[in-house]
């Protein structure tokens, strides 16, 4: 079964690929003739990824999925939220935007924080949503030089240790966007049987 994947980060697309097993190969946009930005200007992560994933199959009519990402922060009301790429600066400077995040959040106790993952998924012209959840907390300063984006400022409930201190397959167990994944596998594999 082919699937196009609404990304050109090839790393997403072989973390992905990795868990679909056999039976299943990704196409990216690009590989489709798209090679122009995919708009994601919707105010919801759900809005994000059903409007990426239709942008790809009003195109091509062909089966694919999106997803979007971000950081939910309780205390700030669920900011960065869909926001997160963009929270200190207009491009993607992860460094600006944890030293933004740990000054919004100088001083303040409630420090709960989640990733949250939706996946849009569009299959023989209809759409089905999967989410994936991390809860957590923001660190006092950052730790780690692994993963990327706010990795070095989340701790993950349960542990004592950031994203950016796990290995890849540590963090891709208990991630967001591993569980959100998740749910996406087990619906092809079920669609396919
Ligand atoms: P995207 O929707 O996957 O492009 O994610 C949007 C933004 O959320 C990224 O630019 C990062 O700032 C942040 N982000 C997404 N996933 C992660 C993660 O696994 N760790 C840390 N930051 C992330």
């Amino acid at each position: 079964m082919k699937i196009i994947f609404a990304t050109n980060n090839a790393h997403k697309i072989a973390e992905v690929e990795s868990v679909l097993g056999e039976g299943f190969s990704l196409s990216t946009p690009r590989e489709c003739g798209i090679t122009e930005d995919i708009p994601e200007e919707q105010p919801t992560l759900e809005g994000n990824a059903s409007q990426k994933a239709h942008y790809i199959y009003d195109r091509t009519g062909r089966d694919c999925f999106a997803d979007d990402t971000g950081l939910e922060v309780e205390a700030l009301g669920g900011a960065p939220g869909v926001h997160s790429a963009r929270y200190a600066t207009d491009g993607h400077d992860f460094a600006a935007n944890n030293r933004r995040l740990l000054k919004e959040l100088h001083g303040v106790g409630n420090r709960r924080a989640r990733f949250r993952t939706v996946i849009s998924l569009i299959i023989d012209g209809e759409e089905h949503l999967f989410e994936g959840i991390v809860e957590g907390h923001i660190a006092q300063c950052e730790s780690g030089g692994g993963g990327f984006g706010y990795d070095p400022l989340f701790i993950p409930e349960g542990f004592d240790r950031t994203f950016a201190e796990m290995s890849a397959d540590e963090k891709n167990a208990i991630s967001h966007r591993g569980r959100a994944v998740a749910k996406l596998v087990e619906f092809l594999h079920n669609r396919v049987k």
